[in-house]
């Protein structure tokens, strides 16, 4: 792999608080990488470290093999784009995307042509001469990418570029970018706190907590195998079981089978329950159960197995009824202690 930038033991403080800590990361050149994480875990942080706007407490960043630990912005040609799009109101579309150009000095004939084609890529080469202002949310985010990526950056850093638009735009723009990253084969680090986002839209998932790196790797292999607790609960896994040798196992909702108390084993998981409560929800149902682990621990149990999974005899079941909660092998993850 080679890496468009890289950080080696980075630290950020800000008085007592330490937002990122020794971080070793490599960025893939020609890749998507995201930086996944909850509020406050240092994801911005890290994103205005390589951007160039702090520097770090301790440790390097590397560039393109250079180091760059304190070069400043305007020397790391750097595409960024910020939660808030913030265009400039008084220009036109292809103003906009031009600005760069035009700070670069790039002549007039020359800097519309380049304009107009990366308007193209974002499929607004029809708006140039509007004003931000007559602009839908997500025109406006599509022309802050066109404008980040009209300089020709080495690296396109988006902190949350999505999060203002609304949900089904959001999805349509994650296709978009993913499309213009492999048509432009740019190096993109995304931001972001949302779990499915960062793994429709990777090819490298870096899952963060409390200014540490928890895991990286492709979203399937994070998604299939997380590195631990932390990381399964935040894509979603529940069912966290303590094993006699004090190991965990999780099972995602979906694949919590609710059998009768007497059905036939599986191989996996066969765990007596007590039914806590049961909520329909037409495709599935979401139901609450009570247990022991085999460390003598009281567990709460979720199962949201789909209607047509035959195996699940959910649908019949009341608060109070015993059950057992199975799960087949091939579902279930082990976790270190
Ligand atoms: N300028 C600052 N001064 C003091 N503390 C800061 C500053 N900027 C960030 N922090 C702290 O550093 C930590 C990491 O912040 P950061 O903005 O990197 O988090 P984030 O992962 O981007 O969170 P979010 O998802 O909410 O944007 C937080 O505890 C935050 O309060
Ligand atoms: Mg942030």
């Amino acid at each position: 792999m080679t890496s468009a930038a890289e950080f080696t033991g980075v630290t950020q403080s800000y008085g007592d608080t330490v937002a990122v800590e020794n971080l070793n990361l490599q960025i893939a050149e020609g890749k998507l990488t995201t930086l996944l994480g909850p509020s406050g875990c240092g994801k911005t942080t890290t994103l205005r470290m390589l951007a160039g706007y702090i520097t770090p407490s301790a440790g390097t960043i590397t560039i393109n093999g250079a180091d760059a630990t304190r070069l400043p912005p305007e020397k790391r040609n750097l595409g960024m784009v910020f939660q808030s799009y913030a265009l400039f109101p008084h220009l036109t579309v292809a103003e906009n995307v031009g600005f760069g150009l035009k700070l670069r000095k790039v002549p007039a004939a020359q800097r519309r042509t380049q304009v107009l084609a990366n308007l193209d890529l974002v499929g607004l080469a029809h708006l140039a001469d509007r004003k931000p202002k007559a602009l839908s949310g997500g025109q406006q985010q599509r022309v802050a990418l066109a404008r980040a990526i009209a300089i020709s950056p080495s690296l396109l850093l988006l902190d949350e570029p999505l999060s203002n638009l609304d949900a089904r735009l959001r999805v349509q723009m994650r296709s978009e970018i993913r499309r213009i990253q492999s048509e432009t084969g740019l190096t993109v680090v995304l931001v972001t706190h949302d779990q499915e986002e960062a793994l429709e839209m990777s090819d490298v998932m870096v899952v963060m907590r409390a200014g540490k790196v928890m895991q990286t790797g492709a979203p399937a292999t994070v998604f299939s195998a997380p590195a631990n607790r932390f990381v399964a609960d935040f894509l979603g896994y529940e069912n966290f079981l303590t094993q006699p040798d004090g190991t965990l196992l999780t099972v995602r909702p979906e694949h919590l089978l609710v059998g009768r108390p007497d059905a036939a084993p599986v191989g996996g998981l066969n765990l007596p329950a007590r039914v806590v409560d049961s909520v329909y929800r037409g495709v599935d149902n979401i139901v609450t159960l009570r247990a022991t682990d085999a460390a003598g621990g009281d567990v709460h149990l979720i199962s949201t197995t789909r209607r047509d999974t035959l195996t699940s005899d959910r649908d019949g079941v009341r608060p109070g009824d015993l059950v057992l909660a199975q799960a087949r092998d091939h579902e279930i993850v082990h976790l270190a202690a």
